[in-house]
């Protein structure tokens, strides 16, 4: 049997005569970039999260990108980014000039939070904590470390939409936070999207700005921005997910439920959830010192797997020249030397999963 690791045609099937009533109707009004829909969208996603600002942007790399940029990150700066996570998060950082300031995370793939108080120096502005697979980074204690700082907080939660921690949601600690509307993330466009919240009414007029040219309206650009608007199509698809994720989120818990159930008594390391934390499961990762010759077998059954991710930031090629060791982020390598991550979608089906557990289990017997 085959089980893919992802199968976006099974939520967009059960969903098809309203997608496509929303395609029709953004043709017929001709009218694709910004909008009544984005407005909506804005409105809602802020409503959700009791935030009072939301800008919706291109993707969630200008979300950052602008994020930063609009808080005065520039060159000489310094911003503390986890070790392990997606390139966007410190690529950001090296395009406003500034330095990504890697610090190691923990065995849940979460920034430390021991070890972000020494890296701290005059230079450093700003923490970026991810919420990593989908659960959140501890973010009382980051927020309070950063007030005795005096460093911003940007939240990245394209991964955990709707998590929560201590019944509070992501997005709402930091000063400000960024959300992925990428196909495959748990709230997902049919295209690229992405938003920024924040209760900072002037970081979110200056971020609304900086993703228009630089201006509030056509044609009064005050200074030079650059173009990440979201599109009329994807937020129309997104306000009509909107509903859906909770569901969903609950649909992905239930499927980890099972893994978590069937695997527990194998040599491998599951995904734990950190006390106080709602996990959303955007990804659910085993970790195992065996991971190539299960990822070929697993693969030889017909079961997608995927690995988030291969190489840390610190030993990317893009990262080379900082000339970082391995022993100086000892959870990040062991991590991108053992995470795998197991087919976890909405829609998923039971012999499907049955199968993933069956061929996990043959192979460690
Ligand atoms: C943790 C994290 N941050 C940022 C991004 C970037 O999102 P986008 O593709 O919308 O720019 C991603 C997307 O993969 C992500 O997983």
């Amino acid at each position: 049997m085959d089980v893919p690791f992802l199968d976006l045609t099974r939520t967009h099937q059960s969903m098809q005569d309203e997608l496509e009533r929303i395609f029709k109707r953004v043709l017929n009004q001709s009218y694709f970039v910004y909008g009544r829909d984005v407005t909506r969208f804005e409105e809602l996603f802020s409503l959700e999260h009791q935030v009072e600002h939301c800008v919706a942007v291109g993707n969630c790399t200008d979300a950052l990108e602008l994020t930063l940029k609009a808080f005065g990150i520039r060159k000489g700066d310094e911003v503390i980014v986890p070790a392990l996570t997606w390139i966007s998060d410190a690529e950001v950082v090296s395009n406003l000039g500034a330095k990504p300031v890697f610090v190691d995370v923990t065995d849940q793939g979460l920034i430390d939070l021991a070890q972000i108080e020494t890296k701290i120096t005059k230079a450093t502005k700003a923490i970026i904590p991810v919420h990593l697979y989908g659960q959140m980074a501890d973010m009382v204690n980051i927020m309070e470390l950063a007030s005795e700082h005096r460093l911003k907080v940007i939240e990245d939660c394209a991964q955990a939409v709707y998590a929560k921690q201590h019944g509070q949601r992501a997005g709402t600690y930091g000063h400000a936070a960024v959300f992925s509307f990428y196909p495959t993330k748990n709230l997902g466009a049919l295209g690229d999207a992405g938003c920024v919240l924040t209760n900072d009414e002037a970081l979110a007029k200056t971020v609304r700005k900086l993703a228009n040219h630089g201006a509030p309206d056509k044609h009064s650009h005050e200074f030079p921005g650059s173009n990440s608007r979201m599109d009329t199509l994807q937020a129309a698809i997104l306000n009509s997910k909107l509903p859906w994720l909770s569901k969903w989120n609950e649909e992905r818990k239930q499927i980890a439920a099972y893994y978590n159930e069937e695997l527990n008594h194998l040599p491998i390391k599951l995904p734990a959830i950190v006390p106080g934390n709602t996990h959303v499961f955007h990804l659910y990762q085993i970790q195992t010192d065996r991971r190539g010759g299960l990822k070929t077998h697993l693969k030889e059954q017909g079961i997608q797997t995927q690995i988030h991710y291969p190489a840390a930031l610190p030993f990317t090629k893009a990262y080379e020249f900082l000339n970082h060791e391995f022993n100086e982020f000892p959870n990040a390598y062991r991590i991108q030397q053992q995470t795998l991550s197991l087919p976890m979608f909405p829609g998923i089906k039971g012999p499907e999963l049955m199968h993933v557990v069956d061929v996990l289990c043959g192979y460690f017997k």
